[in-house]
């Protein structure tokens, strides 16, 4: 017999010999691995027996695990659900025996210590171990589904005594509503308990909204597992990519999960998988051994030190301070500098007077954006590294190249003296011209202020609108003159001008804001608390004389608009802009817009919604995105324009329908129905415009002569070619065809489409949220098989 056959045997031979039984009873025991006995369930949907170890052929566990081999996705070792002795491997010449007083009893070798984990009471001799079909394993009243281990499985019932533990033994979910580490270090709470997750991909909660899956509705093979990672993820079984697909996770960002790095060092996200992370060291500090840590490279010495800014790293855990609310950048480091064991501060620049001292020790670090603050490293003076932690623009080298910069720290007891001296000599002169008055003082400190700020002269404050009078934006326009008139926005005349500071600004003159004086101010404030790389900066405004007009920073490369259509197959009726500031002689002919800057625009303004639906302290809903409103600037970095204009609202309120205006073909279908406006309604008009810069066409566009006229749906089409038929160069756009190369671009294109169809799907349950868009054309989740959008009609 040749070599090769003889390993055929070796690993057919176990398979074809194992013997499957219903039941196991008194009258079969012991039932030992030696015999490849395995029970199955009625419909052999699961089976139960002996699993060895991948790791070692003669350590074994007893299991549960899918028998449908298809779910063995490496192919040899079954996808496990549920074990009796996880951790405590049994030798091969162990056994499970019913000892004759009914008990169930997992032996390994001759000692008499029962391995099975949490095991049945005494029974009855007559009672028999049986395999449901819904995958829970039974012995009299005992099931396995009331002592998971790493896996939730449809129809179980979870309840605040049933505990999941990673396989690494490192993470629980307890309490169904608590994930830990080690036990008690909770690092995400959810106040509504996990009840049951059903075939359809949702999770019940106890009195509160359930969780759904990305793949909600469809009917799939589900499992709800923690893994290794601390991660607690729904996945689904897609049976013709023989995978089981991530279709929920609890943290989007797995590095918020505590333990995963040693104490000092920081975790941050690598982007290549949905789970990869990455462990380093913080500048100043070095790898050890034991215990795995980073240490300084020089020890502290806290008369001696100095801070090392990491912007967006965030550290927690020690015994911190809480939020000692300081808004002043220097009281907060004096306050860390006081503290021997202060090993660091964070501080965040939005005027929220964040300010966390870390005592003790540095643990669970992690960098991400969306901590918004920056952490100040304790280091030694002598400390030579520079911070590497400044925007991270190596790591995501999708965002814009513009480097982000942080204001500079804001001295509050300076900027109040300083004002107070100049307003002083200012009204000093005043008293000299006689005007004597203390109310003229009290109203004028304002305005003066104002004009302080204007010169200057004093410190902007970090965040909140600026006052203009009309007379400086008068000035800036040049009387609102006619060259300097930009275009017609959808809330009125636009004009260039530049400020006194030099500064260029764009001027938008509102129409037919109804909200009242204190309204109107209050929700300019909060536009302009909104900062984000990706969203055009509002600088002040002027509500002067029943004008109102909010005064903008002035983005020089005009809109997206410009760029994707070419004139003649734009429908005019669908154009807000002037058709006669459309210049596309510049663009015409060279690759302007090439595939990685669409992608990245694409991704910009994902990331900037993303963050006006769920990063800012009030929830904004955009409603009118549309390439009008994508502006560009240097290097072609996207920033959105208009937002906040529509409505603002807090969090779970819904939005009316009056006061808000939307645009034909970027409009959610919810729009025409009776149904609630939802932050999806920006996730469908976010899915047209992605389709738009991959195609280059407008969505309103009647098929031009090459597309089929008949019963015309854009991202029906779309799909159609791209994704069922897979030819995707057939809906390339024209203008930059000739640039695209399949190796380079394919998986960037297919993962705009892929992304553009699930927030196109008609149910906005279906559709993602922004935040999830913007991690599924990183390519840091994966995306699954869009459904077929189905047309509506208006
Ligand atoms: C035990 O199970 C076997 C088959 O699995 C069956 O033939 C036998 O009758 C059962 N014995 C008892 C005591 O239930
Ligand atoms: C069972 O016995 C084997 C060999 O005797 C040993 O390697 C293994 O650790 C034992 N299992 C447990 C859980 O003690
Ligand atoms: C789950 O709980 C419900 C109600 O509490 C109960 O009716 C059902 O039988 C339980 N299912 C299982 C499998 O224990
Ligand atoms: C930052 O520098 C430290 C050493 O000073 C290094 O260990 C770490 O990997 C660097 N981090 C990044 C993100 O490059
Ligand atoms: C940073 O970590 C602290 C725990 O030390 C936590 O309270 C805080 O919310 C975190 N800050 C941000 C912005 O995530």
């Amino acid at each position: 017999m040749s070599f090769p056959l003889i390993i055929f045997f070796i690993i057919i031979l176990p398979f074809s010999t194992s013997l499957t039984f219903s039941s196991f009873n008194i009258s079969n025991s012991p039932w030992l691995p030696s015999q490849n006995r395995i029970l199955v369930s009625p419909q052999n949907s699961f089976s139960a027996g002996f699993q060895a170890l991948p790791t070692s052929s003669n350590l074994f566990i007893f299991s549960i695990w899918y028998s449908n081999t298809s779910y063995n996705v490496n192919h040899n070792t079954p996808t496990i659900i549920w074990s009796a002795n996880w951790g405590f491997p049994v030798h091969y010449s162990a056994s499970l025996i019913i000892t004759s007083d009914g008990e169930l009893r997992l032996l390994n070798d001759s000692s008499r210590t029962n391995f099975w984990q949490n095991p049945p009471s005494r029974n009855f001799t007559s009672t028999k171990l049986l395999l449901q079909d819904d995958g829970n394993l039974v012995f009299g009243s005992w099931e396995s589904f009331l002592y998971p281990t790493d896996t939730f499985l449809p129809n179980q019932n979870i309840t605040k005594n049933t505990t999941l533990t990673s396989k690494n033994g490192k993470f629980s979910f307890i309490g169904s509503n608590n994930l830990v580490f080690q036990g008690s270090d909770s690092y995400c709470f959810y106040t509504k308990e996990f009840l049951s997750l059903w075939d359809d991909g949702r999770v019940v909660r106890n009195g509160g909204n359930p969780i759904t899956s990305a793949d909600f509705g469809s009917k799939h093979t589900r499992r709800l597992i923690l893994e290794d990672d601390g991660n607690l993820r729904i996945l689904s079984f897609y049976p013709h990519r023989r995978k089981w697909v991530v279709v929920w996770v609890a943290l989007l960002e797995t590095c918020q999960a505590h333990g995963l790095c040693g104490p000092g060092y920081i975790c941050y996200s690598d982007g290549s998988t949905s789970s990869g992370y990455k462990c380093v060291c913080p500048p100043g500090f070095k790898k050890i051994l034991d215990p795995e840590s980073c240490v300084p490279k020089i020890p502290i010495d806290p008369e001696n030190s100095k801070f090392l800014r990491l912007d967006y790293v965030n550290y927690s855990g020690g015994s911190t301070y809480t939020n000692l609310m300081t808004y002043s950048f220097d009281k907060c480091r004096s306050k860390c500098v006081e503290e021997q064991k202060c090993h660091g501060f964070g501080f965040k620049y939005d005027g929220s007077g964040y300010c966390v001292l870390q005592m003790n020790r540095l643990v669970n670090g992690y960098w991400s954006p969306n901590t918004e603050m920056s952490f100040y490293l304790r280091v030694h003076q002598l400390e030579t590294d520079p911070s590497n932690f400044t925007g991270m623009s190596e790591v995501l080298d999708t965002t814009c190249p513009t480097l982000i910069t942080f204001p500079n720290p804001y001295r509050e007891s300076n900027k109040t003296t300083l004002n107070i001296i100049i307003v002083t000599i200012i009204f000093t002169f005043e008293i000299a011209s006689g005007v004597l008055l203390f109310w003229t003082f009290l109203k004028k400190y304002v305005k003066y202020r104002d004009m302080v700020h204007t010169l200057g002269l004093g410190l902007f404050p970090t965040a909140g609108a600026k006052r203009f009078t009309y007379g400086e934006i008068k000035l800036a326009t040049k009387d609102f003159s006619e060259e300097n008139f930009i275009g017609k926005g959808g809330f009125g005349n636009v004009y260039a001008g530049v400020l006194r500071d030099g500064r260029p600004v764009a001027v938008k003159c509102l129409k037919d804001v109804q909200s009242g004086e204190s309204g109107f101010w209050a929700e300019v404030t909060i536009i302009a608390r909104m900062h984000h790389l990706n969203l055009v900066r509002l600088w002040g405004f002027c509500d002067e004389k029943g004008q109102r007009i909010l005064i903008y920073e002035h983005v020089p490369n005009g809109s997206l608009d410009k760029y994707l259509f070419k004139p003649g197959l734009v429908r005019l009726e669908d154009r807000d802009s002037d058709p006669n500031t459309t210049s596309m002689s510049s663009v015409e002919q060279t690759c302007m817009l090439d595939w990685n800057i669409r992608y990245r625009i694409a991704l910009g303004v994902a990331r900037a919604i993303a963050y006006l639906h769920e990063e800012c302290l009030e929830w904004v809903l955009h409603c009118d995105i549309k390439p009008e409103n994508i502006l560009l600037g240097d290097d072609f970095c996207p920033k959105v324009a208009d937002f906040g204009l529509s409505k603002l609202r807090k969090k779970e309120q819904l939005v009316t329908r009056s006061n808000i205006r939307g645009t034909r073909g970027y409009m959610a279908p919810e729009w025409t129905k009776h149904e609630p406006l939802t932050s999806k309604v920006d996730v469908y008009s976010f899915g047209m415009v992605l389709l738009e810069i991959v195609t280059g066409v407008r969505n309103t566009t009647e098929g031009p002569s090459w597309m089929p006229s008949e019963e015309w749906y854009f991202p029906k089409w779309v799909f159609k070619l791209g994704i069922e038929e897979n030819r995707m160069d057939e809906i390339l756009d024209r203008q930059i065809k000739h640039c695209y190369d399949d190796n380079v671009h394919f998986n960037l294109i297919s993962r705009m489409v892929k992304t553009a169809m699930w927030c196109l799907q008609e149910r906005p349950e279906m559709r993602p949220s922004m935040g999830k868009v913007a991690k599924m054309l990183e390519g840091t989740v994966e995306i699954m098989e869009p459904p077929k959008p189905t047309l509506f009609y208006l």
